[in-house]
């Protein structure tokens, strides 16, 4: 099936309620978007799914929750006053703003991410590039954090995160002590972040407002091994190699022990990005629609050693979902000169203070992922004329719609009510009686609810009820004392038919 573009994708969010374009009575505000009452469901589960796998599940990583707006030395020390720019050409008549590795790429079909100033300077010149008719004036580095003032009056300037990682280096001490963590250890973080872009662009992919998730992955500086790599080894990737690249070879299939047998990629970088993508499959993304690639030294930020991408194939191209850095002791040691203050930790073997490595930082913006989430479970049904959001249960916003097949019998009514009322206190649940049974079905198909259940006159008399799976639309019939424990199961990975006996359509 040809792939929904990113623009329908907005259309159907906005019609369906998940994301809005933000202040749209006043006619929006370009790189903001708000969740409605199933986007913020689904971007909650989003959530709620990476902290689970990521922290609750695992016995090496602890989470923080850090402040949006912190001291102003943290982003002069990390180099993002002076580093985190992007490159912004203005017309010359009109004054508009626009990226200047976007606009090369849109105009020469070239890669230009990494390309210096200079270098663009000549491009425009030598190809004699225009925007909508106009000439560009000489190009300006452009910092992407927003700025805002602290305090009374002017006050004192500061500046909204444009990554939540900073919080982990400045609370670092206090972490790794009150957790009594040990090499190698994680700390995680989901939270706002904000870049001043100066193109937003396709929707929720490149907004100037999103949430981020994040670990900090510390190991003993001296210690590149991957005790967990054992775990991974038979895993199947798309290795996109910095090599690769500049070579003009395609991106290869490989299990992981066969590119570290290859000397593609370190074991830590593989172990992250399988666990990565591994995450997004349990949760129902499609793996063929997944790549891992490794950054030209062009593309690297300031602070990282080597950077691998796990990239997804939207509809605009193979883009960056998540970039996994090995960040070094870059930010520790810019801390502690600049607060003068010791981040070292004690070692037990070598007896000796250190400074740990950020081995891996994996870094996602949970937009990215809803969107991923949302390409990969939507289908058009021929069939049923109609579109069936086949969202994982885990991250549907609604889990089970409840029914009472028709609406003016009273006594069917009330025991719909009833059965809705209980799992609510549990579950997600909707309750719906208006428009045909067919009808009702599609509504929930077409924002994802995985269970209909339909409370009929046999329901009275024998207190059990149908339920439908929203992707084969098979029904079984379940008693109501059930009902709790068996959609708890089917949202832990017991199969529809595995809830009770099939019946006949
Ligand atoms: N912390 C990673 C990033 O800002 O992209």
């Amino acid at each position: 099936m040809e792939k929904l573009s990113i623009e329908d994708m907005a259309v159907f969010c906005k019609r369906k309620g998940f994301v809005y374009p933000n202040s749209e009575i006043y006619g929006g505000f370009s790189g903001f978007w708000d969740f409605g009452h199933l986007g913020v469901e689904l971007k909650n589960n989003i959530k709620n799914e990476w902290w689970n796998y990521h922290v609750t599940q695992r016995e090496d990583i602890v989470g923080i929750d850090g402040s949006i707006i912190t001291h102003p030395k943290v982003w002069e020390a990390s180099g993002h006053v002076a580093n985190f720019t992007d490159l912004m050409l203005t017309t010359k008549k009109t004054k508009t703003k626009i990226r200047a590795d976007q606009f090369i790429e849109e105009k020469l079909n070239i890669a230009a991410d990494g390309l210096t100033s200079e270098e663009i300077n000549k491009l425009i010149k030598k190809h004699k590039l225009k925007h909508n008719g106009e000439d560009i004036e000489e190009l300006k580095d452009f910092n992407l954090m927003f700025e805002t003032s602290v305090g009374p009056d002017k006050g004192q300037t500061a500046f909204l995160r444009p990554e939540t990682a900073q919080l982990i280096f400045t609370d670092f001490r206090l972490v790794v002590d009150n957790a009594r963590l040990k090499l190698p250890f994680g700390i995680a973080q989901i939270g706002k972040g904000f870049r001043n872009e100066i193109s937003p662009r396709d929707f929720l992919f490149r907004c100037r407002e999103f949430d981020m998730m994040e670990i900090e992955y510390f190991v003993h500086p001296d210690k590149d091994e991957c005790p967990l790599i054992r775990e991974v080894l038979n895993y199947e990737l798309n290795f996109y190699s910095a090599e690769m690249q500049e070579k003009g070879k395609k991106p290869l299939i490989m299990k992981v022990k066969d590119a570290l047998r290859r000397n593609m990629i370190s074991e830590w970088h593989a172990y992250w990005l399988a666990v990565e993508q591994k995450w997004f499959t349990d949760l129902g993304a499609k793996s063929e629609n997944f790549r891992v690639r490794q950054h030209l030294k062009k593309e690297k930020s300031h602070y990282a050693l080597d950077t691998w991408d796990l990239e997804y194939n939207f509809p605009f191209g193979w883009k960056e979902l998540e970039g996994i850095a090995n960040r070094t002791d870059f930010d520790l040691q810019q801390h502690m000169q600049a607060s003068g203050k010791d981040l070292r930790i004690y070692d037990e073997e070598t007896k000796d203070k250190i400074i740990p490595h950020v081995i891996a930082e994996p870094s996602l913006g949970v937009e990215r992922a809803f969107l991923v989430f949302m390409f990969d479970a939507y289908v058009y049904d021929k069939k049923r004329n109609n579109v069936v959001l086949k969202l994982n249960p885990k991250l549907a916003p609604v889990k089970v719609a409840v029914f009472p097949l028709v609406s003016n019998k009273p006594q069917l009514t009330k025991k719909a009510i009833e059965v809705y009322s209980n799992l609510k206190k549990y579950f997600n649940v909707f309750y719906d009686e208006s428009g045909s049974i067919g009808r009702r079905y599609a509504r929930q198909d077409e924002i994802g609810t995985p269970l209909c259940i339909t409370i009929d006159f046999d329901s009275i008399k024998k207190n059990d009820v149908t339920i439908r799976d929203r992707n084969s639309t098979k029904q079984i019939r379940v008693k109501i004392k059930d009902l709790g424990h068996k959609i708890w199961e089917y949202m832990n990975g017991v199969k529809f038919e595995k809830l009770g006996k099939t019946i006949l359509k």
